[in-house]
């Protein structure tokens, strides 16, 4: 456990724990403000995320900047996001358990230091991880677990919702469970 941010990213940049490594172009550690309340986690980086160096850059990152900026969250404002894995698997295969498993500790490292009240995953991936192994996304959506002090909601991924434009009013309604859970918080 590293207790400081910055030194915390600097050593995730130079990680060699899996062999993620040996294809990536930029470890994406993640984006946001780190003092956040709320912080979003996705699966891993694409592409864009590979070549710039930031999660969810690509077109489901620009859906996912507009659904936030319905609620009024802004990644560059008032939430944190991150993936389970921070380097792009080759062809955007999902991540292997092993690769999961190298990867895990810097993601619990930026949590512990970042401290949210809510923590919304994006996509089954991020979802089996930190909520539950065997959650069904499609049925379990847009419903608060509570995990110590923590609220955690799951919700489809932005690259599911382009593939499948039909899903987009069900997500919207998990964005708007969230924007009234920050109200009732007082966030
Ligand atoms: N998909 C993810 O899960 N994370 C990213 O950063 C980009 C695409």
């Amino acid at each position: 456990m590293l207790t400081n941010f910055d030194e915390l990213k600097k050593s995730c940049l130079e990680c060699r724990k899996c062999k993620l490594c040996e294809t990536r172009t930029n470890v994406v550690f993640g984006v946001g403000n780190e003092n956040a309340d709320i912080m979003f986690i996705g699966e891993g980086p694409g592409e864009n995320e590979d070549l710039q160096g930031e999660p969810f850059v690509g077109r489901g990152g620009q859906l996912l900047d507009k659904m936030l900026a319905a609620i009024d969250l802004d990644r560059n404002r008032n939430i944190y996001i991150a993936n389970i894995v921070k380097c792009r698997p080759p062809k955007n295969r999902d991540p292997e358990k092993e690769e999961q498993e190298a990867c895990i500790n810097w993601l619990r490292n930026q949590v512990k230091l970042i401290n949210p009240k809510i923590i919304v995953c994006l996509g089954r991936i991020a979802a089996s991880v930190i909520i539950k192994p065997d959650i069904k996304i499609t049925k379990e959506h847009g419903i608060f677990f509570k995990k110590g002090h923590t609220l955690i909601m799951a919700t489809l991924h932005p690259a599911a919702l382009l593939r499948n434009p039909s899903q987009k009013p069900g997500a919207f309604e998990d964005f708007i469970k969230l924007r009234d859970m920050i109200k009732e918080m007082g966030l």
